[in-house]
């Protein structure tokens, strides 16, 4: 019995682990689905793939927060979201790299 019940915790663990990651992986691509930064990323978009951005995590989480601060000209509409948004998003932009 006692065998059966710590098969049925890890296995239980393991379904809630898998659950928590996939939640984690997946905020920052909804979020750029969501806030339609698609519409002007993407090869031969106007924002340009971001895939070839060179911004460090810091660089791009102050850009998202003001891209004007960084470019007074820029044509990027700030990030509007909560602090764990936006770093879910800029975990998401580093994650396209190769
Ligand atoms: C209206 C079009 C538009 C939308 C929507 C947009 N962007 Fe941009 N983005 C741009 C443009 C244009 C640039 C190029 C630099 C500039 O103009 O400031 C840029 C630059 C960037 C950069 C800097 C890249 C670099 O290396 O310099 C990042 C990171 C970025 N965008 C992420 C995002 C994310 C994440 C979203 C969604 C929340 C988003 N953008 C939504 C137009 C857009």
């Amino acid at each position: 019995m006692k065998k059966l019940l710590a098969v049925m915790f890890f296995a239980g663990s393991v379904v809630l682990f898998s659950s928590l990651t996939a939640r984690a992986d997946g905020a920052g691509e909804a979020l750029f689905k969501k806030k339609m930064c698609f519409a002007c990323h993407g090869a031969g978009k106007m924002g340009g793939d971001l895939a070839t951005s060179k911004l460090d995590k810091a660089a791009m989480d102050k850009f998202l927060k003001d891209p004007k601060a960084a470019n007074p000209k820029s044509a990027m509409p700030a990030f509007k979201g909560t602090e764990e948004e936006r770093a879910a998003l800029v975990d998401y932009v580093m994650g396209l790299r190769k």
